[in-house]
């Protein structure tokens, strides 16, 4: 038996833009990111602001055309196509922004909102309206309220909008960046609950992007962590959130909350020192060093390469001595 094709292959992906006033070095906002992603799978990416997680998501949409690599879909490389053919991937390829509000056109009704990638198909405009009415029932919002602006909307309902737009094509791949960071914390996981509910009933595969381990924990199949451009740990939840190998992704559950009280006092506390480095000029060796607890001599000189973790696991890990995974 030959496993399935992923739906989307990422190969080495790099996005570097120039420095400010062609004066300071280029930013290597994406430093080399491979994954795959089958159809249907939820996959979080994650990592501190900054990362290059936006951008990874913007080029695998080809709202950006990548600096280098390449982002297979569904067997074909359209990380350097033109805008003429990427029209027809458009409606499989869809995006869900950070902030509802600013990403809706404010002169537009949410009837047209949602509709709009349909028009833009050549679906009849009764049609198209029909369908919008629909999509907003599914996100939970009332059809009543189609000709409403986005700012009658509170954020949790105008992401709702957002979702509905993003669905309205029957895409295969919804990139979701960071989706409820921009929302209040009341209303977060009940935007989470509606994506994996409609990632259930529909089926596409989502590129859940957050800052925060915690977001996409209900969500996700898999879990990729990015710092500074790169993936440093990716592999299955359950591994991932029970045994992180990189003692990045261990700083960062450990800023995770326990819902169990008993489990939260003697939860474990690792502070990362310092601030992120700087894109245009990273550390040498493995770029974490200057934050890392374990860091040692190697660590300055030589960058570990992403590879499986131990014989047997498909998690892979960018350490030089990640935990052993007992
Ligand atoms: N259009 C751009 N021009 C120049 N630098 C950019 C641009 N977009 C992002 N960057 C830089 O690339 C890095 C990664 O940004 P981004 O992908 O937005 O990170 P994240 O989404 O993880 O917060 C940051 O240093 C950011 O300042
Ligand atoms: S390679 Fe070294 S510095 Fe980098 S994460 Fe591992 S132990 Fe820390
Ligand atoms: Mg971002």
């Amino acid at each position: 038996m030959t496993a399935a094709a992923p739906l989307l292959s990422v190969r080495d992906l790099r996005m570097t833009f120039p420095g400010r006033r062609g004066h300071s070095a280029p930013v290597r906002a994406v430093d080399g990111v491979s994954f795959d992603l089958a159809a249907g799978e939820t996959l979080g990416l994650v990592g501190e602001s900054g990362c290059g997680k936006s951008t990874t998501g913007r080029a695998i949409v080809r709202l950006l055309e990548p600096t280098a690599g390449s982002v297979v879909y569904d067997g074909r490389d359209i990380s350097r196509l033109r805008q003429r053919a990427l029209k027809p991937l458009r409606q499989e390829l869809q995006m869900v922004f950070q902030d509802p509000h600013s990403s809706l056109n404010p002169r537009w009704t949410a009837a047209r909102i949602i509709a709009d990638p349909l028009l833009a198909q050549g679906r009849a405009a009764a049609g198209a309206r029909r369908r919008a009415a629909e999509l907003m029932e599914l996100v939970g919002l009332l059809p009543q309220h189609l000709d409403r602006y986005p700012h009658e909307f509170s954020g949790g309902q105008a992401q709702r909008i957002g979702i509905a737009r993003a669905l309205a094509t029957g895409p295969r791949l919804i990139v979701a960046d960071e989706p409820v960071s921009a929302l209040d914390v009341s209303v977060q996981a009940q935007i989470v609950n509606l994506m994996e509910r409609l990632q259930r009933e529909l089926g596409p595969a989502f590129l859940f992007i957050a800052h925060d381990l915690s977001v996409v924990k209900r969500v996700c199949d898999r879990v990729a962590v990015m710092y500074l451009g790169r993936i440093v740990e990716v592999g299955a939840k359950e591994r991932v959130y029970a045994a992180p190998a990189h003692p990045y992704t261990r700083a960062l559950l450990s800023a995770v909350p326990l819902p169990d009280p008993a489990a939260e006092r003697v939860r474990e506390r690792i502070t990362l020192l310092g601030d992120p480095p700087n894109p245009a000029a990273p550390p040498p060796g493995c770029t974490f060093h200057p934050r890392c607890p374990k860091a040692r001599e190697i660590c300055r000189a030589e960058a570990p390469l992403l590879r499986i973790a131990a014989p047997g696991e498909a998690r892979q890990v960018a350490c030089h001595f990640p935990e052993s995974s007992g």
